[in-house]
């Protein structure tokens, strides 16, 4: 079956059906990869489950023929109101990786966010996007790599540095660990031996794996004197390399264009952001990868948004499945949100048709949601179009 009918509706009706998809296509590692979380799990689940507690409040026999979705963040103006989040190893679960994701979001107006955990060059993701790239920064390999970073990704063309500060340390993500993930990776083929089943059992994609190179170095972690970082224990570089706001100044001194942080979920945290120069903050618990037990970034919302006091754009992540879900975090003041694994779901099962897809159900569902509001614009969105509840005040 052709990939685009592969996640055509009725087998794709929504961004929850790629799943069963993605895990027969993938190797169960790297599924478990895209779609586990730290520890028990409870902030990947709450991140899904808060939006239930919002609800709506609709303004019905309101006719609105047509609906504007346009938004601008940071100076560019996008077609949809959400954005394509950082993911990294993004070429593990699809040869394309980051270049058809960057494609596909480009195609359909909105910004495209290149983690710094990348298997294709910076400079082929931002030729391969018609839209705004944005360059997502680790300090992975030291100051002097990620200075070589930021300094190819300006001239190249990335309009905005994301840094993300919930990563001192990976977050222990139970299922990688049982599925040999770090061996699979780097360890040697007797490491591996254990573990090897799980891949040899989805021959279509080890074969494009294969065929693409196998593991990718990581070209755009380029460390002075010794060339693209190995991608082998990418935990060690990440503990080794952990930002605190000291580094903001540095970090200021070679990137003069607009800086977003990524990872605030307090309203101390996020003024703290301000005063380091930040122009947005995405309010994320990294798709509840990292600390867990924190709470959902819906929660988290209103209390930075009203910390923030409308001095520079919130943006937030994590949780979102459906266009619902977008419309209720922009009516709790998120000028844009960032989807994860909405459209990474779809690039594990079908590579660029599967980003496409994700990006159309996310535009359909916003497109409905506001006509059953009685809403002409995402612009107009905000508390009065929703409940939420008494303890949230
Ligand atoms: C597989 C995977 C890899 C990720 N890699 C990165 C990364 O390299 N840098 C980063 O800032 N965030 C990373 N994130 C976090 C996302 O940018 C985003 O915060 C999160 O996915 C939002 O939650 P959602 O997946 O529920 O949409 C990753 C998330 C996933 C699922």
């Amino acid at each position: 079956m052709a990939r685009s009918a592969r996640v055509a509706s009725p087998h794709v009706v929504c961004i929850e059906d790629f799943r069963p998809i993605a895990r027969r296509r993938v190797p169960k590692s790297v599924f478990d990869y895209l779609d586990g979380g730290a520890e028990g799990e409870v902030t990947l689940r709450e991140n899904c489950r808060v939006f239930d507690d919002v609800t709506f409040r609709p303004r019905h026999a309101v006719v609105v023929p047509e609906c504007d979705l346009h938004t601008r963040v940071l100076g560019s103006d996008l077609a949809l109101p959400f954005m394509l989040a950082p993911v990294g190893y993004s070429r593990l679960m699809h040869p394309g990786g980051e270049v058809v994701a960057a494609r596909a979001a480009g195609r359909a107006g909105t910004a495209y966010i290149l983690s710094t955990i990348s298997g294709h060059k910076l400079e082929d993701v931002k030729a391969a996007s018609a839209g705004p790239v944005f360059y997502q920064l680790y300090l992975m390999g030291g100051r002097g790599a990620a200075e070589g970073a930021i300094e190819r990704a300006r001239v190249a063309g990335f309009s905005v540095l994301v840094v993300t500060i919930d990563t001192p340390v990976s977050g222990i993500r139970e299922r990688d660990f049982r599925n040999g993930m770090k061996e699979l990776i780097s360890g040697s083929l007797l490491d591996k031996f254990p573990f090897l089943p799980n891949i040899l059992n989805r021959p279509g994609w080890l074969m494009s794996f294969l065929f693409d190179g196998g593991i990718p170095a990581l070209p755009n972690v380029v460390i002075p004197g010794q060339g693209p970082m190995p991608l082998v224990d990418v935990s060690s570089a990440l503990a080794a390399s952990a930002v605190s706001w000291s580094d903001f100044s540095w970090i200021r001194a070679h990137w003069r264009g607009p800086m977003v942080v990524k990872g605030i979920l307090t309203g101390d945290d996020a003024r703290r952001a301000i005063d380091a120069g930040a122009a947005a903050i995405s309010v994320s618990n990294h798709g509840g990868r990292q600390l867990d037990c924190v709470p959902a970034s819906l929660r988290a919302l209103p209390e930075v948004v009203k910390a923030v006091n409308g001095q520079i754009e919130v943006w937030m992540d994590g949780g979102i499945r459906r266009g619902t879900d977008i419309v209720k975090a922009l009516c709790l003041g998120a000028r844009a949100v960032l989807c994860g694994r909405a459209y990474a779901y779809g690039l594990a099962a079908a590579g660029e048709a599967g980003v496409d897809r994700a990006i159309d159900i996310l535009r359909t569902d916003l497109d409905r949601t506001l006509k059953l509001l009685g809403c002409s614009s995402v612009k107009d969105l905000d508390r009065s179009w929703v409940n939420v509840p008494r303890s949230w005040e």
